[in-house]
C-alpha cells in the first residue's frame, strides 16, 4: 500500500507532523527529493525535532526510513542530524540510503551563495544549501553519487577532473575566491563515505521487497508543489519535483503502486523566499499571523510571508498531484480571526482564472478575488472531534473542501501529535479511501 505526500502548497504546510501521524501505521518512509532546504518538525510528548534530511517516521521503532535516489545528500549534515538523533535516545539504525542519491559536495552552497549574489534584485531567496547546484550538476552528468563516496579511487579521479577542470576556474576566475584542495575533499568525503558505508545501499530490491510484501509505504514529500522545477512560480523554485510525480522517480516506485496521494495544506498560505504570492499580506494582520502561526522557517530562520488561503493554489495542487485526501493544518492560528478570507480566483487581463499562470508577471500583477467567512473566535485547540468544531469553523473547512475538489480527512489544531481531528472516522478511514477511489492494481 503506497501512499504518497506532498505539500500542497509552498512548503513549510506542517508535512512533518502530519508524516509522523501517518508513520504509526507505516513500515517505510521514503524521502525522495529535496534535500536539507527542508525543514520538517515533529512534536511529539512535548520534545520537538526539526528533521532536514532524516525521514520524519524515524521516531516509529519498526518503520524503515529511506533516503531515496531522488534525494541531494549533505553527508556532514546528515551525520549530524543522526548524532542529535541519537543523543535524545533514538536509534538510526533503521536508517537506509540510496546509493544512488546525489551528495552536495563543498562548492555546491558556495556556489548558491555566490549566484544568488550574482543575481542581485533578481534573487531567488534560496536557503543556500547548495540543492541547485548539486542537483544541476546531476543533470549535468558531472554530480557525485552516494555509493561513490565508497570508491576512493574513483572519487579521486572524478575529484581532479571537476574541481581542476571546471568548478575551480569558476570559482577562481568568476567569482575570485579560493580554489578547493581535491586532496582535502577526498579526505573529508572518503571519510563520510566510511561512516555512512553501513546505511548506503541500492534501495531498488528493499523497495520492490517491500511492496511485494504488501507494506505500508509513505513517500514523505519536502517542499511543495508551487515549488515544482516544472509547475512552480519558475525560476522561483526549487530544483526539484516535489509533486506525486517526483515522488515516484525519487524513489523508484511504479505509479502502478500508488493506491493514495494526500496533500497537505495549511489553513492560511505562507511562502519563504521570493517570488509572486497573490494572497500575501503585507500588513499588520500578516504580522499578527506570522506571530501566531510563528511561521519562522525552521531550516534559515527567515520570517515567512503569510496570506490568505489561496484555493486556486490548492486547487491546482489537487489536480497536479491526484491528490484524493487532504491534512488540513495550523487552522487553530485562524481562531482569533474574523472575518476570514479565501481566494476563490485571480482576476489577470480581466479575466478570471481558474489556475495560477504559467507567466509568473500575470501571476506577480494579477487581482485575488476573495470570498468572506466569519471566523469562530474561540481557541479549537483541545477539540479532538469534528462534532465538537464551531460551526464557523466546520463550515470553513467545508468550504476549503468544496473549493479545493478533494475531502479533508485530517484537521490539525496544534503540533502535537494528538492535536488532530479526524473528520471522517480515523485514522483507518484512509485506508478505506485508498480502497475505494480508482484502484490502481491490476
Ligand atoms: P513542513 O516543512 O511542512 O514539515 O512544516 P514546518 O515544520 O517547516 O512548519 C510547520 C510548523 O507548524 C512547525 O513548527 C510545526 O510544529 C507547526 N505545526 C504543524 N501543525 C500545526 C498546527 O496544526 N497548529 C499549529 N499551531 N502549529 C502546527
Ligand atoms: P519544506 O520541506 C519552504 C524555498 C526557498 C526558496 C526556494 C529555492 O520544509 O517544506 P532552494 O534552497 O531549494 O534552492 O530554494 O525554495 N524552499 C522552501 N520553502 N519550505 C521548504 O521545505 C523549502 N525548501 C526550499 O525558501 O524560496
Ligand atoms: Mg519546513
Amino acid at each position: 500500500m503506497v501512499t504518497i505526500l506532498v505539500g500542497g502548497q509552498w512548503g513549510d504546510e506542517g508535512k512533518g507532523k502530519i508524516i509522523d501521524l501517518l508513520s504509526e501505521r507505516a513500515d517505510m518512509v521514503i524521502r525522495s527529493q529535496g534535500g536539507n532546504n527542508a525543514g520538517h518538525t515533529v512534536v511529539n510528548a512535548g520534545q520537538e525535532f526539526r528533521f532536514h534530511l532524516i525521514p520524519s517516521g524515524i521516531l516509529y521503532p519498526n518503520t524503515t526510513c529511506v533516503i531515496g535516489n531522488g534525494v541531494v545528500l549533505d553527508p556532514r549534515v546528515l551525520l549530524e542530524e543522526m548524532a542529535q538523533v541519537q543523543s535524545r535516545g533514538i536509534s538510526t539504525d533503521r536508517l537506509v540510503i540510496s546509493d544512488r542519491a546525489h551528495v552536495i559536495m563543498p562548492w555546491h552552497p558556495v556556489l548558491d551563495k555566490l549566484e544568488e549574489e550574482q543575481r542581485g534584485d533578481d534573487r531567488l531567496g534560496t536557503t543556500w544549501r547548495g540543492i541547485g547546484p548539486a542537483y544541476a550538476d546531476k543533470i549535468r552528468r558531472i554530480g557525485f553519487r552516494a555509493g561513490d563516496l565508497q570508491k576512493p579511487r574513483f572519487l579521486q579521479k572524478k575529484l581532479g577532473f571537476v574541481l581542476n577542470k571546471i568548478k575551480n576556474p569558476i570559482l577562481q576566475e568568476l567569482y575570485h575566491v579560493p580554489p578547493l584542495d581535491p586532496e582535502a575533499v577526498l579526505e573529508e568525503y572518503t571519510g563520510y563515505g566510511e561512516r555512512l558505508g553501513p546505511y548506503i545501499k541500492d534501495i531498488f530490491p528493499i523497495v520492490q521487497q517491500a511492496l511485494a510484501r504488501g507494506d505500508r509505504i509513505l513517500l514523505e514529500g519536502a517542499q511543495g508543489s508551487m515549488l515544482d522545477l516544472d509547475f512552480g512560480t519558475y525560476p522561483y523554485v526549487t530544483s526539484s519535483s516535489p509533486t506525486a510525480g517526483g515522488a515516484l522517480t525519487g524513489s523508484g516506485i511504479p505509479p502502478t503502486a500508488v493506491d493514495l496521494t494526500m496533500g497537505v495544506m495549511k489553513a492560511y498560505t505562507t511562502r519563504v523566499g521570493y517570488g509572486p504570492m497573490p494572497t500575501e499580506l503585507v500588513d499588520a494582520l500578516g504580522e499578527q499571523i506570522r506571530k501566531i502561526g510563528v511561521e519562522y522557517g525552521t531550516t534559515t530562520g527567515r520570517p515567512r510571508r503569510v496570506g490568505w488561503f489561496d484555493a486556486v493554489v490548492a486547487r491546482y495542487s489537487v489536480a497536479l498531484n491526484g491528490i484524493r485526501s487532504i491534512a488540513l493544518t495550523k487552522l487553530d492560528v485562524l481562531d482569533q480571526l474574523d472575518p476570514i478570507r479565501i481566494c476563490t480566483g485571480y482576476l489577470s487581463k480581466g479575466e478570471l482564472q481558474a489556475y495560477p499562470m504559467s507567466n509568473i508577471s500575470h501571476l506577480k500583477h494579477c487581482e485575488p478575488v476573495y470570498e468572506t467567512m466569519p471566523g469562530w473566535r474561540s481557541s479549537i485547540a483541545d477539540i479532538r472531534r469534528p462534532e465538537d468544531l464551531p460551526k464557523a469553523a466546520r463550515r470553513y473547512i467545508d468550504r476549503l473542501s468544496e473549493l479545493c475538489g478533494a475531502p479533508i480527512d485530517i484537521v490539525s489544531v496544534g503540533p502535537s501529535r494528538d492535536q488532530t481531528i479526524w473528520m471522517q472516522g480515523g485514522p483507518s478511514r484512509l485506508s478505506v479511501r485508498q480502497r475505494e477511489h480508482e484502484p490502481s492494481h491490476p
